[in-house]
């Protein structure tokens, strides 16, 4: 049995990267006073549908979506924006009109069409600011996914910037956009003909080069901003020449979200190929109100851990635990007694190996050999009449014994001069 098409197994040698992923993300955000949020992976549909928008890619062709035993319309999350903004209104976490900032990290699905960092079963790393409008809301969270990359080592990454104005703008600069398309309307690409009728905007994002040509005599979005847009992006990017993050603005910058407004920014980096985009996000100040709760301006990002993992691949050091001590037993004694051998060896949280294999003890000595542990320890049938453990070191194949009451203070001492 095989894995559906583009969800894939996570395996040992590569868990243990997501594992120090998780503590350095964790590591940061939390200093950052950012709290771990776990929504479901299952919403309603309807959730999806309202938030990242009817007309969108993700909610027309990619969303998995089916009837539950109980005929909802029910959906896995293909994001988690849209469920921290619900679970934010369904838990009422508004009411104290405190800023809550949250993170997550967890499976996300989309139906596309599998490739080179891109999958169905895909997860992200995300963070959600709620409830600022400030800019600086909006540089604490850029600086934070930076952070991010910084600590993983990264290189050759850019940030990509761009301000799409309040929702009036936008509706006032779609006017413009579609009135000026519509008359190379034959010359469109096919993706960008249809979304004239249903989601112009994001025609500035099409990588069609005939498309792009187009567009070079296009209205700009940057000149329908009014003063309080531009005040905000001006903030945003003086902060950031401040703080020494290099960054370039991107007019064409749109994001396949309709939630977004002011703010949007997405981190690339070329080692990727096609599928580029290491982060995206930006300021959502509607949407929490949009899907039913009170007027709460947000920003956040997400970044596909597929993606980082295919870049730090050789980054990081593994630092797999891996058995110091193997242990075999003989007779029906020693197999019930050795449990009592183990809790002092959790106790000392050294890292062990039980043989599990039920062959005699020369068989077990020699798998004991085979393996990349330092000692072995025997419990057999005399080591249970005297009192005492048989260790053996590996290496050298001098053997010792220590009296059971002392074992505990024999590990603790090669643990601390031997082991580390
Ligand atoms: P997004 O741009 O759709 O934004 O996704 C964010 C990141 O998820 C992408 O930059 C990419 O690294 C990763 N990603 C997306 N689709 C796939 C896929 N099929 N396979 C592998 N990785 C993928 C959002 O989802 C927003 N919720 C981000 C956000 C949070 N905005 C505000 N807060």
């Amino acid at each position: 049995m095989e894995t559906l098409r583009g969800v894939k197994d996570i395996l040992p040698g590569e868990i243990e990267k997501w594992q120090q992923l998780y503590d350095i993300a964790y590591d940061i955000l939390s200093k950052a006073n950012y709290i771990e949020i776990r929504t479901p992976v299952l919403e309603n549909t309807e959730l999806f549908k309202r938030s990242i928008g009817n007309f969108t890619d993700i909610v027309n062709k990619e969303m998995y979506s089916f009837e539950d035993q109980g005929n909802r319309n029910v959906t896995l999350r293909p994001e988690g924006t849209a469920s921290v903004a619900r679970a934010f209104i369904s838990n009422k976490m508004y009411i104290n009109n405190n800023i809550h900032r949250l993170w997550y990290l967890g499976p996300m699905f989309r139906y596309e069409r599998p490739q080179k960092g891109r999958q169905r079963q895909f997860h992200q790393l995300g963070i959600e600011c709620i409830g600022s409008n400030s800019p600086i809301a909006d540089i604490e969270v850029i600086r934070l996914a930076l952070k991010i990359l910084n600590q993983l080592n990264i290189k050759g990454y850019k940030l990509e910037i761009n301000s799409i104005g309040s929702l009036e703008e936008r509706t006032e600069y779609q006017e413009k956009l579609v009135n000026y398309l519509t008359k190379y309307e034959d010359d469109l690409d096919i993706d960008s003909k249809k979304r004239l009728k249903t989601n112009p905007i994001r025609i500035l994002d099409s990588k069609i080069q005939r498309t792009q040509k187009i567009l070079l005599g296009a209205p700009k979005l940057k000149d329908v901003l009014k003063t309080e847009s531009l005040n905000h992006f001006n903030y945003i990017c003086e902060s950031l020449n401040y703080l020494n993050i290099p960054y370039e603005i991107n007019n064409n910058l749109v994001r396949g979200l309709d939630y977004y407004n002011y703010t949007a920014f997405e981190i690339k980096i070329n080692q990727l190929g096609s599928q580029n985009t290491l982060c995206g996000g930006g300021r959502y100040d509607k949407l929490i109100e949009q899907i039913g709760g009170p007027s709460t301006p947000s920003v956040g990002w997400a970044i596909g851990i597929e993606r980082l993992i295919i870049i730090i691949k050789n980054l990081l050091n593994d630092k797999i635990e891996k058995p110091e001590i193997y242990l075999i037993t003989e007779g029906k004694l020693a197999k019930q007694k050795v449990w009592h051998i183990i809790e002092i060896i959790e106790e000392c949280q050294i890292c062990f190996e039980l043989d599990l294999n039920e062959k005699n003890l020369k068989k077990q000595v020699k798998k004991a050999s085979n393996s990349n542990a330092k000692i072995c320890c025997i419990l057999g049938e005399d080591e249970i009449k005297n009192n005492h453990i048989t260790v053996k070191w590996l290496k050298t194949g001098q053997q010792e014994q220590v009296i059971l009451y002392q074992f505990k203070a024999y590990l603790k001492y090669i643990k601390n001069s031997v082991f580390n």
